[in-house]
């Protein structure tokens, strides 16, 4: 498994890297709170903040409310990240789910995840570590532990179980690694 840089938040900037997240939807064109695929990120945020808090009286309102959120959201949207995922500022997925995201998995800063991707656990439960402004399209499948090099993309409907280097194009069942940048066709708003 080759090393990948994820920017990820510390522990006490969940609230920056939802500020990150919007700016991005803005940056790409996309709206914030009329966009499904905002509220599912959003819903992502506010259980990793109640992950991270003290266990004590003060924050159960919190807790409670953002457990009630994030399954509210997933229900509407079919969004699942689990709150355990480490997610690096300016995530975006520009339409609802279903997507999965396993608790294990590990992304970096500005990437962009389409509807359908799954981020599922391998046999012995690890996850993939996905690096900085990744692009993951439609219906793309991640599985085990491995690694996504920073501003790698996997192609539609790929089923990814090896390592991707930074850079490379991922594509097809079991995905063949083409060096060099596939650009993506942007998704509507
Ligand atoms: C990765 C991607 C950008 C490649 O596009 P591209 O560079 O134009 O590639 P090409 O169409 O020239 O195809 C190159 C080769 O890969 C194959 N290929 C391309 N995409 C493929 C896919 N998703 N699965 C399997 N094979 C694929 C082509 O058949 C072609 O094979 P060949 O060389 O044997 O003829 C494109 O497949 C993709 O997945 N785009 C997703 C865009 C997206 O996320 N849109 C958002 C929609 S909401």
């Amino acid at each position: 498994m080759t090393t990948v840089s994820t920017a990820l938040p510390d522990r006490l900037s969940h609230w920056a890297a939802l500020k990150a997240d919007a700016e991005r939807y803005r940056q790409e064109g996309f709206s914030t709170w009329d966009n499904l695929g905002f509220w599912g990120v959003t819903a992502y945020r506010l259980q990793s903040m109640s992950r991270d808090m003290d266990t004590g009286l003060l924050t159960l309102p919190f807790r409670i409310a953002s457990a009630l959120i994030w399954r509210l959201v997933s229900l509407v949207t079919g969004i699942n990240i689990g709150k355990g995922a480490e997610i690096g500022p300016g995530l975006v997925l520009p339409h609802a789910g279903p997507i999965w995201v396993a608790d294990a998995t590990k992304i970096g800063s500005n990437c962009t995840v389409l509807h359908g991707v799954t981020i599922g656990e391998g046999t012995n439960g690890a996850a993939a570590v996905i690096g900085n402004r990744v692009w993951l399209s439609p219906h793309a499948s991640i599985i085990g532990r491995l690694s996504i090099g920073d501003g790698a993309s996997v192609a539609a409907n790929t089923l990814v179980i090896t390592d991707v280097p930074a850079g490379a194009t991922a594509i097809g069942v079991p995905a063949k690694i083409i060096p060099g940048r596939a650009a993506g066709a942007k998704p509507a708003a």
